[in-house]
C-alpha cells in the first residue's frame, strides 16, 4: 500500500514528499512541529496537543496556514489515507519559503507538512535505561521547534550506549527533561516530581494527561526540579510522551532505579494512559 503525506495543501506520495530548498525550516530550524499519537484511528490528546501547537507558533509569531477546522479535516483525511490505525501523526509548520535572511521575511505564507508512522502501543512495557548528558540547548525549550541539533547528540550518546532515552542536566544538577520526553521520580514516600512547565522544559501534553490521572488516583504530584541523587535514590523513575505513553526507567547511568525493575506506580500510569488513549468517548484533558 502506498503511504501519502501533506504538503503545502496537496496529499503526496511520502517517497515523492519533498519542500523547497530554501524552507527556513531547512536554512534556520525556524519551524515548529507536533508528534500526536494515534490508537484506534483517533488522535490521542489531539486538544492538548493543538493547544500547544498554537502556542509554539504563537511564541514565534507564525501564523497557522489555514483554519484550526481545516487543519483538523486534513489531519483526518491523512490518516484515513494511509489506513492508519496505531501509530503517530508527525506534523510541522515553518516560517515558509524565501531568500535565505534571518529577519521575518515579509508575506510569506508558512510552509505545512504531515506524515504518519505505524507503531504498537502496548498497556504493559518492560523498563528501559537511561544515560544522562549536559543540557546544552537554549533558553526557550518551551517553544517546540524543528531545531533538535542538542537532542540528536543526546540520543545518539545513548543509543551508543545501549539506552533507550539520554536525561538531560542542567548546571545546577538538575534533571531538565528527557530529549525527547518528560522526566519524572517516584520519591520513597510515594511522592511523583516532574519539573515545572518553564522555559527550561518543554511541557508535555501526555506528562500534563498523567498528572491528572495521578490526581484522580489521589498521588501527590509535586512540580520542581530534582537532581540526579534523588532520582538515584527515589523508588522509581519513568518518562513519559506521546509515542512512549508512560515507560518505567529502571536504570540510570548504569545503576539500577529502586528494585531495579519497572515500578507499580509507573505501570498503574501507563494502564490508566493507555485506557485514556483509547477512549472512544474522547475525554481530553487541557493542556496547561
Ligand atoms: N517529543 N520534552 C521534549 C524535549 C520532547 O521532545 C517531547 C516530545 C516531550 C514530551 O511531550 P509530549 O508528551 O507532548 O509528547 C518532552 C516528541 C514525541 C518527539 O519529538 O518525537
Amino acid at each position: 500500500m502506498s503511504r501519502d503525506a501533506y504538503v503545502n495543501g496537496r496529499f503526496v506520495r511520502h517517497d515523492m514528499a519533498a519542500v523547497h530548498v530554501e524552507d527556513r525550516g531547512y536554512q534556520f530550524a525556524d519551524g515548529v512541529y507536533e508528534v500526536i499519537g494515534v490508537s484506534g484511528g483517533r488522535f490521542i490528546d489531539e486538544t492538548g496537543h493543538l493547544a500547544r501547537l498554537r502556542y509554539s507558533l504563537g511564541e514565534l509569531k507564525i501564523p497557522l496556514p489555514l483554519s484550526e477546522a481545516a487543519l483538523k479535516l486534513v489531519m483526518r483525511a491523512l490518516v484515513r489515507r494511509n489506513r492508519l490505525s496505531e501509530g503517530m501523526l508527525y506534523l510541522q509548520i515553518t516560517r515558509g519559503v524565501a531568500p535565505r535572511d534571518f529577519k521575518f521575511p515579509a508575506d510569506v505564507k508558512p510552509a505545512i507538512v504531515m506524515t504518519t508512522r505505524r507503531a504498537r502501543f502496548s498497556a504493559e512495557a518492560a523498563g528501559v535505561a537511561v544515560v544522562t548528558v549536559p543540557d546544552i540547548r537554549w533558553a526557550r525549550r518551551d517553544i517546540k521547534t524543528v531545531g533538535l541539533l542538542a537532542q540528536v547528540l543526546a540520543k545518539q550518546h545513548a543509543a551508543e550506549r545501549g539506552a533507550f532515552e539520554a536525561w538531560m542536566v542542567d548546571r545546577e544538577g538538575f534533571v531538565t527533561e528527557g530529549a525527547s520526553s518528560n522526566a519524572w521520580i517516584v520519591t520513597q514516600d510515594g511522592v511523583l516530581v516532574t519539573r515545572q512547565p518553564d522555559r527550561s522544559i518543554l511541557h508535555g501534553v501526555t506528562g500534563n494527561s498523567i498528572e491528572r490521572l495521578a490526581g484522580e488516583l489521589g498521588l501527590k504530584v509535586e512540580r520542581r526540579p530534582f537532581t540526579l541523587s534523588e532520582a538515584h535514590q527515589a523508588r522509581e523513575a519513568f518518562m513519559s510522551s506521546a509515542t512512549s505513553f508512560c515507560l518505567p526507567i529502571v536504570e540510570i547511568d548504569g545503576r539500577p532505579v529502586g528494585n531495579g525493575g519497572a515500578g507499580a506506580v509507573a505501570a498503574e500510569l501507563r494502564r490508566l494512559y493507555w485506557d485514556y488513549a483509547r477512549d472512544g468517548r474522547g475525554r481530553q484533558f487541557e493542556w496547561r
